[in-house]
């Protein structure tokens, strides 16, 4: 949707960032790394008006109908009752092509035409509201989706996880009193001092009515964040409340100014983040997510972002992550004070928080004396940072090494136990660190052993009484994770002994949350 928003002859006030190159830089760089080859690419539609209804008021969409017969006069007439938004003659027909490529794909997910997907598109729309246009955007792709897939596909819980820089205004307001739609958002806030200056980004703005506990609102109140601070919120933040909601559906508002380099966002992730972030969200409602593009201005990070991100939706392993030296203390303390403000709030959601905050507080005091808090990152003016290194999908994804008379399951290649075993694996094995998890019917145990000789061990075992799902799925995220994510192993080993009393698909999420570690080398052994 290559629209230039600037204006002819400089009559209008033009933006200066919001420009058709995010989109150009983004498409090329999916192109020349050959991952947009390896995606169905899906045709574009325009969102009619019973779709944009959905979220807007009729008088807002005839209002915008008219844009593209004004006048420039009357088009900046119409531009000025709004907030930092540019309206051109083409915006109209964009915004259209914008929420109905966010449909499409929700309907080829849906449907399970593809696993998942992402839609670059501009205008974005996190900010429009019911009837307003704001910050850069007029339809709300994100948020009709979402009311789309329930209304079309019967959807009966959407996550929206907003990781741009911005807050969501727009989402948060059309789903407060809403309790099958939970909003969750991470944003510059600086107490309010950060556009949009809204009291209500806070983190005591959890939904209204029905909907109070199901909308999650994280405010950064400073700059330089790094990737260790998202992976920590969303560890001990987002996850365990998505876990606990079980969506149908993750719906992304994937703004790239949370990124480094970028002018807005002034934070210091790294691109690859976005891989690790991904597929931490991959592993909910089946795997059905759909990204939407919506903020990133630097145009070396942006494209950066987006490649870790469509690599990560093709399956491909997530890349070692890079420059974890913990989360600063405040943003682990804003999670806890968060969660405090959530039982204030007389909290009445299912949700396992009052299970990681009452009976395992501790445990934020255990991960704060691990990692510790190199302090406050001072904001330099020119950001520099690698490209990503490149990730190569092995050719044989997953091995199984079975007994005689049991069937390989599809997608697997079967190696007979006789063959020599890989001498890769057998090197890290006897060598390499090795992150050693085992499970028994009441415990949760990490075994960290940083080298052979020193065999320096550590040991946490949690209280009785978690061998229930959904504590045995909060320990996982808020104690296994960020161990592992701290220690960076090269190789994860996981054992299932017969008594570990996890179902299936408690299994499935185990396996599939820790193939995150170790640019995904993982070993299983079942014991029978
Ligand atoms: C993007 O980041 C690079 C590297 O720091 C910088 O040179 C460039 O000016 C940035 N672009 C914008 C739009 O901020
Ligand atoms: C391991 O221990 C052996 C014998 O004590 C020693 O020769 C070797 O240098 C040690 N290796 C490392 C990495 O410390
Ligand atoms: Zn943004």
């Amino acid at each position: 949707f290559n629209y230039s928003l600037g204006y002819p002859n400089d009559m209008l006030p033009a933006c200066k960032i919001e420009v058709p190159e995010r989109l150009t830089v983004s498409h090329e760089a999916l192109v020349k790394s050959g991952l947009a080859d390896r995606c169905v690419s899906i045709p574009v539609r325009e969102a009619t008006e019973a779709d944009i209804l959905l979220v807007h008021s009729e008088d807002y969409l005839e209002a915008v109908k008219k844009t593209p017969f004004m006048t420039l006069e009357d088009l900046k007439e119409f531009t000025l009752q709004y907030g930092d938004v540019y309206f051109h003659p083409n915006i109209y027909h964009c915004a259209k092509l914008a929420a109905g490529a966010a449909l499409q794909l929700v309907d080829s997910v849906m449907t399970g035409k593809v696993r998942n997907g992402m839609a670059l598109v501009r205008p974005p729309g996190h900010h429009s509201m019911r009837s307003a246009a704001n910050g850069f955007c007029v339809f709300n792709n994100v948020a009709i989706a979402a009311l789309y897939a329930k209304q079309k596909h019967g959807a009966k819980r959407v996550l929206i996880v907003d990781w741009d820089v911005h807050h969501g205004q727009g989402v948060q307001y059309s789903f407060e009193d809403d309790p099958s739609v939970l909003y969750f958002s991470w944003h510059r806030y600086e107490h309010q001092k950060f556009w949009p200056n809204l009291k209500e980004s806070d983190y005591d703005s959890v939904g209204k009515g029905k909907g109070a506990g199901f909308n999650v609102n994280v405010p950064w109140n400073k700059v330089g964040m790094k990737n260790s601070d998202y992976l920590s919120v969303f560890c001990h933040v987002l996850l365990p409340v998505a876990y606990e909601f079980c969506p149908d559906l993750v719906l992304v508002c994937a703004g790239f100014d949370s990124a480094i380099g970028d002018p807005e966002g002034e934070m210091c992730a790294s691109p690859d983040i976005f891989a690790h972030l991904t597929h931490l969200l991959m592993n909910l409602a089946g795997g059905k997510l759909c990204a939407v593009l919506e903020g990133g201005y630097n145009l070396t990070s942006l494209p950066q972002s987006v490649c870790q991100t469509v690599q990560t939706l093709l399956g491909d392993p997530a890349p070692l992550p890079v420059n974890l030296d913990g989360p600063c203390q405040r943003s682990v303390s804003s999670s806890v004070r968060f969660m405090s403000q959530m039982c204030v709030c007389d909290f009445v959601m299912k949700v396992n928080y009052i299970f990681l905050f009452s009976a395992h507080s501790s445990l934020f005091t255990v991960f704060d004396q691990l990692i510790g808090c190199t302090g406050p990152e001072k904001s330099v003016e020119e950001k520099v940072w690698p490209e990503p290194s490149k990730r190569v999908a092995p050719p044989v994804r997953t091995a199984a090494i079975l007994p005689n008379g049991v069937s390989c399951p599809d997608g697997c290649k079967r190696f007979s136990s006789s063959e020599d075993p890989d001498p890769v694996i057998v090197n890290k094995l006897r060598y390499g660190a090795v992150a050693v998890c085992f499970m028994c019917s009441a415990c949760v145990c990490l075994v960290k052993k940083t080298d052979v000789n020193t065999s320096h061990v550590r040991l946490f075992v949690l209280p009785q009484g978690c061998s229930d799902v959904s504590g045995f799925i909060q320990a996982v995220l808020g104690l296994l994770l960020p161990l592992g994510y701290e220690y960076d192993p090269s190789l994860v080993l996981l054992v299932r002994a017969p008594e570990s009393g996890l179902s299936d698909s408690v299994w499935q999420q185990l396996t599939g949350l820790l193939q995150g570690l170790a640019q995904g080398h993982t070993l299983v052994l079942m014991q029978v």
